[in-house]
């Protein structure tokens, strides 16, 4: 079965990352996302059906070696039952999950991202010759058992980070820790710090120590307390920053198959691995940046409380706000010459994208101006407001960046906030506010306002918001599809 050489491969390989660049290139543009989806999946099936036939081939060749002819076929049936059930549930979880709980998806992959480069660690350290690093009999290279080491403690924290950061998304488990506030206990830094120091030196003992018999001891302690720390790095933060957490075990997970791709020496793991590691990075400084927050303020912790959406939140401020029908929305935009739409996360729950296209088109039918205005962090994760829009076939040229549109608020007559909160909280001007500095769109300098949420529950942030109670606003209660599909009947 020796019909694919090295450098067939190698080039296959070569190939096959140029697509994931292209891929990654395409996703940076709604525009040009789907091509990017096409060119990801094109890169993915050739790596994968290059790896077969290496497979294939490294098999033939050891049963050669053997002269025994007992290649069974034991490796590759193990992989095909891996590709069966991994690729069964992956198709059933894409084709069921729902928009909003992408992140908590994405955190649950990268839990078995991390698994999977411990349990390949954990392989090699004991059967070297397997994975041709070491001939039969012989140590393992110092470089290697470098690599192996921090692949491991890598994967370990990646694995059992995104298990916490998936239960304090869902939301749905009593457990303590996978609640979306902050866990957090005196010396808590400082244990992490002396965990970190332990397991580090751990593994040097692992490194240093040679010998034809790996290390056991040093190597299994290091990787359960790397376990232990990827638990405590995660359960201090708070529900309202898991997504840039989501993003920063994304990182890891890549710089951790990156690292098993260098002991394997695997072109195609090396370079998949730094594309995610590189681009989990760059997402996390993103999405911190749109928040004003710096990463160690985020990854230190305790800031924002459990996510107040689940059920709608309860009223949890008494003051008067001016409250309206949709009906009385409707006659205020029909009648406005600007509109400005600012979607947020209450939209995707609420999934009435396609509603507010309707709307949208009935009021530029009556030759009203309308405009999306997108935050960069509206939604629950990036560009999540440009693919709800997208799914809706909303044109392009009606939505409009931050940086943008802000200028316009104040010239403009209407606008209407579906779902938003904390995007247009005018809190994040006041420097004593936890969200002191956060990029907002200017929405309260609208000449008037109106706000859709189902209750005054706070956003994500857990914070109340000034706007609601402007004299120029008005909350139209109730959830967002209801409250559209209502709009739209009374400006027809
Ligand atoms: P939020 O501030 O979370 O506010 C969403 C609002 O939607 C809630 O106040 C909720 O109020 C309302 N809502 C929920 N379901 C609804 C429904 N069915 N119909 C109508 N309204 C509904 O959302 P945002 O303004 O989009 O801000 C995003 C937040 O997430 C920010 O704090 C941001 O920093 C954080 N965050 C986002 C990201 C990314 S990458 N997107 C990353 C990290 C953090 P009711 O319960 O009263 O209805």
């Amino acid at each position: 079965m020796n019909f694919i050489s090295m450098n067939l491969v190698t080039m296959l390989y070569l190939i096959a990352s140029v697509c994931f660049i292209q891929a990654l290139k395409g996703l940076s543009s709604p525009a040009t996302a789907r091509q990017g989806n096409a060119f990801g999946m094109t890169g993915m099936a050739i790596a994968f059906v290059t790896t077969i036939a290496l497979i294939l081939k490294l098999q033939s060749e050891a049963a050669a070696a053997a002269a025994a002819g007992t290649g069974s076929g034991l490796g590759l049936g193990l992989v095909a039952l891996g590709v069966i059930v991994g690729g069964g549930i992956g198709a059933v979880l894409a084709k069921k999950v729902e928009m909003t709980k992408m992140p908590e998806l994405v955190a649950a992959m990268h839990s078995l991202i991390g698994l999977a480069a411990v349990c390949i660690a954990v392989a090699a350290v004991s059967e070297p010759h397997a994975f041709g690093i070491a001939a039969v009999g012989e140590a393992l290279p110092t470089g290697n058992r470098i690599e192996l080491f921090i692949g491991t403690f890598v994967g370990a924290i990646t694995f059992s980070g995104s298990v916490i950061a998936f239960g304090k998304l869902s939301g749905k488990y009593k457990f303590r820790l996978f609640q979306g506030a902050p866990v957090s206990f005196a010396g808590q830094h400082l244990l992490n710090l002396i965990l970190a120091i332990v397991m580090v030196g751990l593994g040097l003992t692992f490194v240093v120590a040679g010998g034809t018999e790996p290390a056991w001891t040093p190597f299994l302690i290091m990787t359960a307390i790397a376990f232990v720390l990827g638990v405590l790095i995660i359960i201090p933060i708070g529900g309202a920053d898991m997504p840039v957490v989501v993003s920063m075990l994304n990182s890891y997970s890549g710089w951790a198959a990156a690292g098993i791709g260098f002991s394997l020496n695997n072109s195609m793991l090396i370079i998949a691995g730094s594309l995610v590691g590189s681009s989990g990075a760059i997402l996390s400084y993103i999405m911190c940046k749109a928040m004003n927050r710096s990463f160690f303020n985020v990854i230190l912790g305790g800031f924002g409380g459990a996510p107040s959406d689940a059920g709608g939140g309860g009223a949890k401020e008494q003051r008067p706000v001016k409250s309206g029908s949709a009906d009385d929305a409707s006659f205020i935009m029909a009648n406005a010459e600007s509109v400005i739409i600012v979607p947020g996360y209450g939209l995707a729950v609420a999934r009435a994208q396609h509603s507010l296209k309707e709307l949208v088109e009935k009021l530029t039918h009556k030759g009203v101006t309308v405009k999306y205005a997108i935050h960069p962090v509206a939604g629950r994760m990036p560009g999540h407001m440009n693919v709800l829009l997208a799914e809706a076939e909303v044109p392009y040229d009606q939505v409009f960046e931050m940086e943008d549109i802000n200028g316009e608020f104040g010239q403009t007559d209407v606008v209407l906030i579906l779902g938003a909160n904390d995007v247009v909280n005018p809190a994040a001007k006041d420097p004593k506010s936890p969200i002191a500095g956060m990029p907002i769109l200017e929405a309260y300098k609208a000449k008037s306002i109106i706000v859709n949420k189902r209750s005054m529950a706070s956003g994500y942030a857990g914070l109340d918001n000034e706007l609601f109670y402007q004299a120029n606003t008005m909350m139209v209660f109730g959830d967002a599809k209801k409250v559209i599909e209502d709009m739209v009947k009374a400006v027809e």
